[in-house]
């Protein structure tokens, strides 16, 4: 029985709130959220859900921490805002700063703090423009890959294999060129791994001569897919991305957004196959979900190229104290509570039983990902790897309500993505109920 209130405020939303990636006028219809606690959402109806997805994977340390709020409180006690425009500096943010060049990959410890994680991305292509004006170039064109996902603005909506079509009233920036996504369970190109000499990286080679290697600005990549399903490469992909950018000058960008601080096992995605890209995109796990945040890190030899430049890209907002000070506890926390070792080691334990319990199941065609961002493929027929239809994705979300587990579907693509501090038993939890929704399934 949905209460008087919960209609009201549904209707009111729907009516009056424009939902990004939804359609106008509608709301998913789930009574709102209005408290929450560590893995746990509460709805005004009282009802309570496991957070299998960290929200937009971005409540990485869980929800409502007292000791994050408490930063917030402190910094707002001393000093809620300067500005770090036109020069001016912070102690905020230049501590975060600091302690932000520990962690990211030797030589990129240069930043430019923004609020989102499309913000970043959209600033790293001005940053990459700006650097070749410099060397007296006027590159242009954006590589990034079909299935990806780098924000909702102009320019990244643009780069974003996923939103392809989905902006029609509001055409991308042009020069955008997307090639085939790595994808090892679906070769978009129609190989097999590692008898394919992963032709998908060699496509990038192959597009950067044929576009004309003077006119390509950069490569933009998540280090494993996010929005688009959880797709993790195959391990000697970004290693030869790197070497092709660096062959013909092209920047490479790693947009971290979803996969940095923790979300795979290792601090940065990158980590993995110990590459270093020329910019790196951070935002989401920057702050664990307690404040809009995000961050450009960019390489010793860009700044370097770049020193004396008037720059333009940034906005009222970079370097806001409270989000730096609330970034830097967050940080602290990774550091001091090992955050990122105990989701590589759930991640771990979690991966064995989806393969041993869900793998087997009629409808589960993959597993998928890298630490705590695991995915399943679901299948009509593994033979086929038939993709069932949006019917699906819907009704096993609303299953997964019903059984309090707060779920990220994708197309055919279950998403497992908890905060990186869910215990074992909370995980084990969630398996035991996500089970039977899976193994119910009747597709054909
Ligand atoms: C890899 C990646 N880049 C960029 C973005 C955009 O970030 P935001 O939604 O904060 O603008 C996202 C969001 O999901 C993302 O996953």
């Amino acid at each position: 029985m949905v209460s008087k209130r919960t209609e009201e405020l549904l209707k009111w939303d729907g009516d009056h709130i424009l939902h990004c990636l939804y359609f106008v006028g509608q709301n998913f219809g789930v009574a709102p959220f209005e408290e929450a606690q560590g893995v746990m959402i509460k709805g005004i109806d009282g009802k309570e859900y496991i957070d299998t997805a960290s929200q937009l994977i971005n409540v990485n340390l869980g929800h409502n921490r007292k000791d994050i709020a408490e930063v917030v409180k402190a910094q707002v006690d001393k000093m809620m805002f300067t500005a770090t425009l036109r020069g001016w500096a912070n102690v905020p943010s230049i501590e975060y700063g600091q302690k932000l060049a520990q962690v990211v990959p030797k030589g990129l410890g240069n930043f430019l703090f923004t609020m989102t994680g499309a913000d970043a991305v959209d600033c790293a292509f001005k940053i990459a423009n700006l650097y070749y004006k410099v060397k007296g170039e006027r590159r242009y064109k954006i590589l990034s890959l079909f299935n990806s996902y780098h924000g909702t603005l102009r320019g990244t909506g643009g780069a974003s294999g996923v939103l392809k079509g989905a902006c029609g009233e509001c055409p991308p920036c042009g020069d955008h060129i997307h090639i085939p996504n790595y994808f090892c369970y679906r070769c978009p190109l129609h190989k097999e791994y590692p008898g394919c000499g992963i032709e998908c990286a060699e496509f990038l080679d192959y597009v950067i001569e044929n576009e004309g290697k003077d006119n390509v600005l950069c490569f933009i990549a998540e280090p494993e897919q996010g929005a688009g399903g959880f797709i993790s490469p195959p391990p000697g992909y970004f290693p030869r991305v790197r070497e092709i950018c660096s062959k013909h000058g092209v920047v490479f960008i790693a947009d971290e957004v979803m996969t940095g601080f923790g979300r795979t096992g290792k601090m940065f995605a990158v980590e993995h196959w110990d590459v270093t890209p020329d910019i790196m995109t951070m935002s989401k796990g920057i702050v664990s979900g307690y404040l809009p945040f995000g961050a450009v890190a960019i390489s010793d030899e860009i700044l370097n190229t770049l020193r004396g430049q008037f720059f333009a890209p940034g906005s009222t907002e970079c370097g806001n104290p409270i989000c730096c000070a609330v970034a830097s506890k967050v940080l602290d926390i990774y550091r001091e509570e090992h955050i990122v070792e105990h989701g590589a080691e759930v991640g771990k334990q979690v991966r064995e039983r989806l393969e041993r319990e869900f793998l087997p199941l009629p409808h589960v065609g993959s597993v998928s990902g890298l630490g705590l961002m695991l995915g399943l493929d679901i299948v009509v027929d593994k033979k086929t790897k038939a993709i069932p239809g949006p019917e699906v994705t819907n009704l096993v979300i609303r299953r997964a309500l019903e059984q309090g587990l707060y779920l990220r579907m994708v197309g055919n693509r279950i998403g497992f993505s908890p905060p990186l501090v869910i215990t074992q038993e909370e995980t084990n939890e969630t398996l035991d109920r996500l089970y039977p929704i899976v193994a119910e399934l009747k597709l054909s």
